[in-house]
């Protein structure tokens, strides 16, 4: 049971919901609870009616509110997470923009802390090994400061180690010099492949490239109202060149949606070329 008051409780998720397009309704009602509590705790205030009057009646609000949006963002990920995604990848996309001949860029826009990027640049390194004269970018984007923060510092639990190939970890992956450290870091080769910044999703305009060949938003759309989902995915696809692939998460659905896009399968579809 939750002790939340309804007011404060709308008060927050309406200020989330303007703010990042999540929408939290009642049934969210203890997890809003849980993280307002840790975040008012880490303040050193006493409950969240009083971190909910410094957040709303101050004028540290502005301050406050980027923390209270990473508080309340779910950043649930792994490292090569819906595996069939990169089989198309390393099968089908990689190869087909190699061969085009230009450098590809590819956008992974709902990073949170960075293990999909950094997987794709691991199979993307891998590909590149052998082709000469070939290159690629990868830009890693997300609203929460927090996740980002630990996307560049690319250091991850070990219990997060295991889908990443055997062969990759040793290539790739850096364990602690001290072994009883439960923790490994993504190499230096590697995380220079990956650039991050911070871009909110519901902005109506985004600082990218408008001729993206991947983009990536998986496991986002599922927290944002159908309206949010199909502005948001409009504007991804001006943002993807004709032919370019967007790929979502496997809970996301499109269905209903008039978009530019085709579907070829598993929440991987392509931008229509007219
Ligand atoms: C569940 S994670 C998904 C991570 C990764 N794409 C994956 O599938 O493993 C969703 C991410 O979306 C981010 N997010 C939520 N609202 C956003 C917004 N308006 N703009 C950009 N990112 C947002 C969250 O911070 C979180 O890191």
């Amino acid at each position: 049971m939750s002790n939340l008051d309804d007011h404060v409780f709308d008060r927050v998720t309406s200020f989330i919901w303007s703010a990042s397009g999540i929408r939290l309704t009642r049934a969210k009602k203890i997890m809003v609870e849980g993280r307002l509590q840790r975040r008012a705790r880490a303040l050193g205030l006493h409950n969240i009616n009083e971190y909910c009057r410094l957040v709303f009646d101050t004028r540290d609000f502005e301050d406050e509110a980027v923390n209270l949006i990473d508080a309340m963002t779910t950043n649930k990920t792994d490292f090569f997470r819906e595996q069939e995604h990169f089989d198309f990848l390393i099968k089908t996309a990689v190869p087909e923009l190699a061969m085009a001949g230009r450098p590809a860029k590819l956008w992974s826009a709902a990073c949170s802390i960075g293990a999909e990027p950094y997987s794709l640049a691991m199979v993307l390194n891998d590909f590149i090994r052998d082709r000469l004269g070939w290159s690629f970018s990868i830009l890693a984007s997300d609203i929460s400061t927090d996740a980002l923060a630990k996307a560049v510092r690319a250091v991850f639990p070990l219990d997060m180690i295991d889908p990443v190939p055997k062969d990759m970890r040793q290539r790739y992956l850096l364990r602690h010099n001290d072994l009883s450290k439960p923790v490994f870091r993504i190499g230096p080769e590697v995380r220079a492949l990956v650039r991050f910044a911070r871009i909110n999703l519901i902005n109506d305009h985004y600082p990218v490239d408008r001729d993206m060949d991947v983009i990536l938003c998986r496991n986002l759309l599922i927290y944002f109202d159908k309206q949010t989902q199909k502005k948001v995915v409009d504007r991804l696809c001006s943002h993807l060149r004709p032919g370019g692939y967007l790929i979502l998460g496997h809970t996301d659905s499109l269905a209903g949606m008039t978009v530019p896009l085709d579907w070829l399968g598993n929440s991987i579809f392509r931008r229509r070329t007219a």
